[in-house]
């Protein structure tokens, strides 16, 4: 949702604010705009649409002078998709130009107070009251300006202000909503997330909540709300810019598909030495975990499947009760959590607004918290006690492959790393368990060798108008990623459902060619799922039915199969999975859907 870019240099601005928007195109958006400063003026160029408008609007940033500048895409959420409602916002007196990701929560009175001042608003937006702040507060001090705006407004923002008396800097701020700092030869950038900046910059800041940042082209300083400058640490990027590049592709989410062997290898790899899983990361003890006393996870969407499949994975491994829930449920009822408990916190972004208000709301009833987290220095990982990082790379396509995968592959390592201190485990079992997740990455590109098969599956039923997901415990897990990935990017109704329930209400809507897809990995519940296969073919269903290769039957009683390596029971759903988001990703592209930017979806979910 919404993306920043801000840059100051000896270039003109307005393309490189282009092609950094461009780069965070992914976020998700309905709107553009820029503002830039040249000769003690403010230009803005705003347009509803996609970027494309923009670019042809101001001739690929060519007609927009100035080497100061900053920029915006942006996801409604107060007034519709318009020009107007477009960012940047400007103060009544011209002075200064706004660019915000996030939620002002009071901006209504804070609205009225500055109509009773006699100023007026053009736009329907919640930032533009930020804009006029600004203009009211501003006595010739731009941090003094900035420092009364944060201490008015609540809610979350990344910001960035240009101030016409200020030709040579542009000034930014973030709390609870993701903003980086790029350093540069002679030119220094504001991003939303390094991808923006990559080709510019390895060498960036994370920021804390309301550190304010005076960027000119010569270098950068920080300050505190009490107007002291602050060190901070410069921390160098190691991702390949190719990482955040299509690369022949022709959606991300075949490539981040493609790169899930890699993105295992480098989160599992790290972690395991000498067959011993060390979790340096962390600094929970042995001692620790036999006190907790639960553990909750919370996360949203696909975060929240992987949470399903930490429940059964901690249960079973751990004996230790688990309770799954969404994050924007948790945090409204009134959670009994607390002091020996662990909360385990799931987001790739680190930014998702109800999974980090989940977790504030743990935090505050003083439960400890561990988060599995993929952008490094996001505001879930700044607010945990604990991190775990999916070293996945940047992922960009909305529909989550590659991130799903490794905090996956983490939830086994904690799994089995708490078991063990708990003693739950044998030394056989643990070593052929680690040589089990070692081979994973392996294991899941022989299946991406078969992507052909699922390609012609998915020409067989792209047409379907309704597709159920059914399977049992940890099938049951898969089957809502599964569902979920072919609903978000092929718009084609889907529901997953615990392969039992289904007769208790379901079952109706199965008719003569309803497509039902079966996972049956495990091997205890294999025959209790092919019972529930047998009665929706009763009733007319076509069933996939996705099995491992050595349970054969399958093929007898389902339509098509798709086998997955053997492997450990519970390491199942990382290879159950892989042919699910292909399936998702062939409907989509036979149905021509824009897989990479579905519909009323965003990347980063930052608002509630
Ligand atoms: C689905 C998908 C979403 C995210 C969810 C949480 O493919 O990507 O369901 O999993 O919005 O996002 P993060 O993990 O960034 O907190």
């Amino acid at each position: 949702m919404c993306g920043i870019v801000g840059y100051i240099g000896q270039k003109q601005a307005a393309p490189i604010l282009l092609d950094g928007l461009a780069k965070l195109e992914y976020r998700g958006y309905d709107s553009a705009g820029i503002a830039t400063l040249n000769d003690g003026k403010i230009d803005v160029a705003k347009a509803k649409g996609r970027l494309a408008v923009l670019s042809e609007l101001t001739d690929e940033g060519k007609n927009v002078p100035g080497t100061v500048g900053i920029g915006h895409t942006r996801w409604a959420t107060h007034g519709e998709p318009s020009d107007i409602n477009s960012h940047p916002h400007v103060s009544m007196d011209g002075r200064f130009s706004v660019v915000h990701n996030g939620i002002i929560e009071n901006y209504i009175s804070l609205k009225e107070k500055l109509i009773s001042k006699g100023f007026e608003f053009k736009s329907e937006t919640d930032t533009e009251v930020i804009a006029h702040l600004f203009e009211y507060y501003y006595n010739g001090d731009i941090i003094d300006a900035m420092i009364k705006v944060i201490n008015r407004v609540e809610g979350s923002y990344a910001i960035g202000v240009l101030c016409a008396d200020y030709p040579d800097q542009f000034v930014a701020v973030r709390k609870a909503s993701p903003m980086i700092i790029g350093l540069g030869e002679g030119e220094n950038f504001i991003a939303s997330d390094v991808t923006a900046i990559l080709n510019h910059t390895r060498n960036i800041y994370y920021l804390e909540d309301n550190e304010i940042v005076i960027l000119k082209s010569d270098g950068v300083k920080v300050y505190n709300t009490d107007k002291e400058e602050v060190e901070k640490e410069v921390f160098t990027v190691n991702w390949d810019v190719s990482a955040a590049e299509k690369g022949g592709y022709e959606h991300f989410m075949m490539k981040e598909i493609e790169e899930q062997p890699k993105a295992l290898r480098d989160t599992i790899s790290p972690r395991i030495k000498d067959g011993r899983i060390v979790l340096d990361d962390i600094s929970l003890t042995a001692a620790d975990i036999k006190a907790i006393k639960k553990i909750f996870i919370v996360a949203c969407g696909s975060a929240y499947h992987v949470g399903v499949v930490g429940k059964y994975a901690i249960e079973k491994m751990c004996r230790i009760p688990v309770e799954v829930q969404v994050a924007s449920e948790f945090r409204y009822c009134d959670p009994i959590v607390g002091k020996n408990d662990l909360v385990i916190v799931i987001s790739q972004s680190g930014e998702t607004a109800d999974t980090l208000a989940a977790l504030k709301e743990a935090k505050s009833k003083g439960a400890r918290i561990l988060s599995i987290v993929n952008v490094v220095g996001s505001a879930i990982a700044n607010a945990s006690d604990d991190v775990i990082y999916t070293w996945a790379g940047p992922e960009i396509a909305v529909a989550t492959t590659k991130a799903y995968s490794t905090q996956l592959a983490v939830m086994y390592l904690i799994s089995l790393y708490m078991a063990d201190k708990l003693g739950m485990v044998t030394s056989g079992q643990y070593k052929k368990l680690i040589e089990q997740i070692e081979a994973l990455p392996d294991q899941v590109a022989e299946i991406i060798k078969q992507k052909d098969k699922v390609q012609y599956l998915a020409s067989l039923f792209f047409n379907s108008q309704s597709i159920f997901f059914i399977g049992r415990n940890l099938d049951y897990a898969v089957s809502l990623e599964g569902s979920l990935k072919l609903k978000e990017i092929s718009y084609i109704h889907s529901e997953a459902y615990a392969a039992g329930e289904l007769k208790h209400g379901t079952i109706s809507l199965i008719e003569s060619g309803t497509l039902v897809v079966a996972l049956a990995t495990g091997r205890e519940l294999f025959d209790k799922t092919v019972s529930n296969v047998k009665e929706v073919k009763a009733r007319g269903a076509v069933v996939i039915g996705l099995t491992t290769e050595s349970q054969t039957y399958m093929s007898e009683v389902a339509d098509h199969v798709i086998t997955v390596p053997d492997t450990d029971e519970m390491l199942l759903p990382s290879l159950s999975v892989v042919p699910l988001q292909l399936f998702g990703y062939y409907v989509a592209s036979l149905k021509g859907c824009d897989i990479d930017k579905p519909r009323n979806l965003a990347k980063s979910v930052t608002v509630e």
